[in-house]
């Protein structure tokens, strides 16, 4: 299934399953990730995305099938042994400390210090401003609290972090599911400089039309299986949307809704709810 491409992946995961006591969150799943492309990994709730990220990222082991980062077999016992292998993770929650200044939370855990300890702010500032413009993030202050920016932007403060402690590998959590068209736009512009930039980025994302115009290769999951993988020439936006777990069942709620509502025509409130159901069908389009 997968095209065959220079080089040894980033990470790899070779049939990988996890099971939570008697619940299979994750069964069979294979998937590489090349430095300098956005693979993205969709699926509907439930489907496995968070599972599938949280192994690579350390957070918790897998119980089947081999994850090998650069060609070497592993199985992370902490998130700090993925980060020590260039693996930064980025979580929709983010965990920043809202009224500490942007530079501040840019270098928390990794302040930079000087003799006797003392934290060298100066170039924490500068460095936080230079990084963040690097990646086009235009902030005209460094030394705001984090918590005056908006989400999308402090999505950005985040792979710009991930980007200078040295990450090769990117993994971003559904970091447009709770942001608006534009902010959404924002955070899929810096999700292309990452790639840019040489490191392998894994997105996660429930919505397609996030996915395709980044995406280089796409993993679709259902039931924590692996429903879809393949790179992009192999398929267009619409077969991955028709491809996401719901649109179908969702098509058919509005057709059955309507056809309630045919019946009992007059019915106010049967209309209402096959409008409802329409409208709920084009969200999930969105
Ligand atoms: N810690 C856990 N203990 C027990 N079951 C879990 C745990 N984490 C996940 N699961 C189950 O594993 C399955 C996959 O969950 P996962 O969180 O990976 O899905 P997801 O694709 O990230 O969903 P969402 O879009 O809702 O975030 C689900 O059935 C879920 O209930
Ligand atoms: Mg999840």
């Amino acid at each position: 299934m997968t095209a065959a491409r220079n080089g040894t992946p980033l990470v790899e995961l070779d049939g990988v399953g996890k099971h939570y006591g008697n619940i299979i969150a994750l069964h069979g799943v294979s998937l590489d990730v090349s430095a300098g492309e956005v693979t993205c990994v969709l699926g509907d709730n439930g489907a496995g995305k968070s599972t599938l990220i949280k192994i690579i990222s350390g957070l918790h082991r897998h119980d089947e099938g081999v994850l090998r980062v650069q060609g070497e077999e592993v199985s992370f016992a902490s998130p700090r042994e993925a980060l020590d292998r260039g693996i930064a993770t980025v979580y929709q929650d983010l965990a920043v400390v809202p009224l500490m200044p942007v530079w501040r939370n840019f270098f928390l855990g990794s302040e930079k210090r000087r003799a006797f300890g003392l934290m060298d702010i100066p170039y924490m500032r500068r460095t936080a401003r230079e990084e963040l413009l690097r990646m086009g993030i235009d902030l005209r202050d460094v030394d705001q609290p984090i918590g005056t920016l908006s989400g999308g932007e402090r999505q950005c403060v985040a792979i710009a972090r991930a980007v200078h402690f040295g990450a090769k590998v990117l993994i971003l959590d559904e970091p447009t599911a709770a942001l608006g068209v534009k902010q959404a736009g924002v955070v899929l512009r810096y999700i292309v400089q990452a790639r840019e930039r040489g490191l392998g980025v894994v997105f996660i994302t429930h919505n397609p039309h996030h996915a395709y115009p980044v995406g280089d290769r796409f993993l679709v999951l259902k039931r924590g299986r692996s429903l879809h993988h393949c790179a992009k020439s192999e398929i267009t936006r619409e077969e991955l949307t028709a491809l996401m777990a719901g649109g179908a069942e969702l098509e058919e709620l509005a057709h059955e809704l309507q056809s309630a509502a045919d019946d009992r025509a007059g019915t106010a409130a049967a209309e209402e709810l096959a409008r409802e159901a329409e409208g709920l069908h084009a969200t999930k389009e969105d």
